[in-house]
């Protein structure tokens, strides 16, 4: 259920809610809510911590319940960890351990006072953002492929007041489109492979423009691409039974202005194609569309805001199958830029759908492209699960994504897209090889791209490590949403 989101003018002791939320920090130190509740409940907060009951570390929470003087059924004390150590990334890690606490309550709202904490450099628009959205981020559940009777019992957690003045109307409003993106993109990647397939997501596109004003949505199907020379995203498609799609969809809030472009990876399912993955793992391959639902993501919080700019979303819908029909390594396949290229390794088959949609979107003629993909593992080895890979020759539009992921707390790290690297591509047989050896995979990958978007800004995010969790219960995190929905607003 997506948590509703608004503000409220309260007191801690007085509202009458089922539970308010506010924040200790680890020195014994209480935010100015806590200390409110402690005065008006006689102490009760003082001597908890006096106990060691609660102990205000960071990830910390304890729920008390019906205490005397204080209006609301519950408080939910959260810890903030040391003052002089909160920071951005602190805060909205209390922000999620307070939502996954309140999400096992059995309530179905409760107001929060976290937004009053001070965090060095943030303003309270930035606070309210980071903590609705962390919110529905902890919130959220994955129910769709469970027998009915046994989904996981619905919560009851629906809806949060942050205790702010009135004028903190815009950051809510923001964090609820940006919540809804962010739940789009998760769902699509956590659902499985056989159910979310290039046609499935084809159609929630289509579903998405019927649904929103100002939005279009064209499919193109094989036979289209046939016609445009994309032969280089047919040549992964081939060995398939579930047929390619590209979608377009477009944005026209912005009048006679070049477009943004948004270029996602969708790979419904990675096999590796006939350079087989190996077997363990394999599963997480369903997670290959997330750059493709990543893009969506970002078009649905950004017609959901009306931005004022025109966008263009281009979704390659392909999975990737071994198959008589397969194309193999040392095929040569015609690309639509004319580029031929040598394929070296099924498995490096995200370029070669990304390429043809690269030169596709340069008949919108955009002011700036941007790619979103699971790229590479070796980007993954490189920048862990916590940073985007980011390659640009374009240091303005670099920086700008760089902020763009700082503010959203969705960060992304920059690789060096030299030239120094494109030699790594040279092939014997066609212009250009569809892999670069073992060294800086993540960087030839973005140089092979780099070959399909000369003279474009462009920008290119490897989501490899950061759009899902790992683990076996690892779910879909719908990055990069909250950093390009920023680096949107920013622009307008
Ligand atoms: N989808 C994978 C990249 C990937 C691997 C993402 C593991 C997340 C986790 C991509 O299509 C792929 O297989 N890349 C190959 C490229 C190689 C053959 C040059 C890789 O990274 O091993
Ligand atoms: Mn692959
Ligand atoms: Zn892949």
């Amino acid at each position: 259920m997506t948590i509703q989101f608004s503000l409220a003018s309260a007191t801690p002791e007085t509202e009458a809610t089922p539970c308010v939320v506010v924040g200790v920090y680890e020195d014994k130190m209480l935010t100015s809510a806590a200390a409110r509740v402690d005065e008006a409940s006689g102490g009760a907060i003082k001597r908890l911590i006096d106990s060691g009951d609660v102990s205000g570390k960071l990830g910390s929470s304890h729920v008390l319940f019906g205490l005397g003087g204080i209006a609301a059924a519950r408080v939910l004390v959260v810890g903030l960890g040391e003052q002089k150590k909160l920071d951005s990334a602190r805060f909205q890690r209390a922000s999620t351990e307070a939502a996954r606490v309140l999400k096992g309550l059995p309530i179905a709202s409760a107001t929060s006072f976290l937004a009053e904490t001070d965090v060095p450099g943030r303003d309270l628009h930035w606070k309210l953002r980071t903590a609705a959205l962390a919110t529905d981020h902890a919130a959220y559940r994955y129910t769709a492929t469970f027998k009915p009777k046994d989904k996981p019992r619905g919560d009851s957690f629906g809806a949060i007041a942050f205790v702010a003045d009135a004028t903190a109307q815009p950051a809510l409003d923001q964090a609820a489109a940006i919540a809804a993106g962010v739940r789009q993109a998760r769902e699509l990647g956590n659902l499985p492979p056989n159910i979310c397939n290039p046609a499935y997501i084809a159609a929630q596109a289509q579903k998405y423009a019927e649904a929103t004003d100002g939005v279009s949505c064209e499919v193109l199907e094989r036979e289209q691409m046939q016609e445009l020379g994309m032969g280089s995203l047919l040549g992964v498609a081939q060995g398939s039974a579930n047929p390619p799609k590209l979608v377009v969809l477009r944005w026209n809030g912005g009048g006679n202005v070049r477009p943004y472009a948004l270029v996602g990876k969708g790979i419904t399912f990675d096999t590796g194609g006939i350079s087989l993955k190996p077997g363990p793992g394999m599963e997480e391959m369903k997670f290959d569309m997330c750059g493709a639902a990543g893009m969506f993501g970002a078009f649905v919080a950004a017609t959901t805001l009306k931005l004022p700019l025109n966008l263009v979303c281009v979704l390659a819908a392909v999975e990737n199958m071994p198959d008589g029909n397969s194309y193999r390594p040392g095929d040569v396949l015609t690309s639509m830029s004319g580029l031929t290229i040598e394929v070296l390794n099924t498995d490096a088959e995200g370029r070669l759908i990304l390429c043809d949609a690269l030169t596709y979107t340069q008949k919108f003629n955009p002011q700036v492209i941007i790619d979103a993909a699971t790229l590479t593992g070796a980007c993954v080895i490189a920048l862990g699960k916590h940073a985007s890979g980011l390659m640009s020759k374009d240091d303005e539009l670099a920086e700008q994504l760089l902020a763009a992921g700082n503010a959203s707390l969705d960060r992304a790290w920059r690789l060096p897209l030299w030239d120094d690297y494109q030699g790594q591509l040279d092939s014997g047989f066609a212009d250009v090889a569809n892999i670069g050896g073992k060294n800086g995979g993540a960087i030839t990958a973005a140089c092979f791209l780099s070959r399909f978007t000369e003279g474009q800004r462009w920008a290119h995010l490897d989501v490899a490590g950061t759009a899902w969790d790992e683990g076996r219960k690892g779910l879909a995190t719908g990055r990069p949403v909250p950093l390009l929905v920023q680096y949107l607003i920013d622009r307008c």
